[in-house]
């Protein structure tokens, strides 16, 4: 599934995914056509109610992994590695990525460039596909200092783009793009030979992904804070306003994406 996805994007169709924890949205996203299901470890946020993704385990994701595999047994899967399970040393993370795809991930998702291209390489050398997650990593956002763009300074950029550089020679299938700027993003990813997806990084990316909340525009914050506090970030968008429902927002989700129309600059950075 993973190689005709990757085939697919190759010849130019663009990705469409979108996060997934439970079977039944699993089988509604599936249904409408998402490439890829994310695991994500924004169900800390979304499912948990915490303000951060720092707090979920490997048994939370082992648990919504099952529960996705089960909707969408002909989907591709994407497990992210929650904080802790594969930043120190790769025999560790090769063990805890073995256990997400026994659960039904086709590749794992982990944050970082730099000292992470290491394990990355391990993963992909002992048969587990991986996805590198740069710019935005949320499981850094206190090192970050909140919730910021990156990638705007000179340096940075080129920090970045040498990373992904890395990535993909490292043999990663894909490589994420949170929160950067939309110019550096597209020059990335004219730069590197594997598929690029974005979330507030623009049009120029192989394909896109969506917190589901935020498509459907239910998400109001953690669970102590007055929903009033909370605004939506830049780069989501309410599909269900227009669609009317929850099969047709995803539906026009993925059109949208496949045919170029979202993000608009106005959701880019
Ligand atoms: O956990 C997640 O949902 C993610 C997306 C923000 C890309 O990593």
């Amino acid at each position: 599934m993973l190689n005709t996805l990757l085939t697919k994007a190759a010849a130019g169709e663009k990705i469409a995914m979108l996060t997934c924890y439970d079977a039944t949205f699993a089988k509604v996203l599936a249904l409408a056509g998402v490439d890829v299901l994310l695991v994500g470890d924004s169900l800390g946020m979304v499912i948990q109610g915490a303000s951060n993704t720092l707090e979920v385990t490997m048994q939370d994701m082992i648990y919504h992994t099952r529960l996705v595999a089960k909707g969408a047994p002909h989907t591709v899967i994407m497990t992210d590695m929650p904080a802790c399970s594969y930043e120190h040393d790769p025999q560790t993370a090769l063990a805890n990525a073995q256990t997400l795809m026994a659960a039904g991930a086709h590749l794992v998702k982990i944050e970082g460039g730099g000292e992470m291209v290491a394990t990355a390489r391990y993963l992909v050398e002992n048969g587990v596909p991986v996805c590198a997650h740069l710019g935005f990593t949320p499981q850094s956002v206190e090192k970050l200092g909140g919730y910021k763009i990156q990638g705007k300074t000179e340096e940075s950029a080129q920090a970045m783009l040498t990373d992904a550089q890395a990535m993909a020679q490292a043999g990663v299938s894909m490589v994420l793009f949170e929160m950067i700027p939309a110019a550096l993003a597209t020059e990335i990813t004219q730069s590197i030979n594997v598929p690029t997806i974005g979330i507030g990084a623009g049009a120029g990316c192989t394909g896109q992904v969506l917190v589901l909340q935020d498509l459907l525009g239910i998400y109001s914050g953690p669970t102590d804070k007055a929903p009033q506090d909370y605004k939506a970030p830049r780069f989501a968008q309410n599909f269900l306003q227009q669609g009317g429902s929850v099969q047709q927002a995803v539906s026009d989700y993925v059109q949208a994406v496949k045919e170029g129309r979202f993000p608009e600059d106005r959701h880019s950075y």
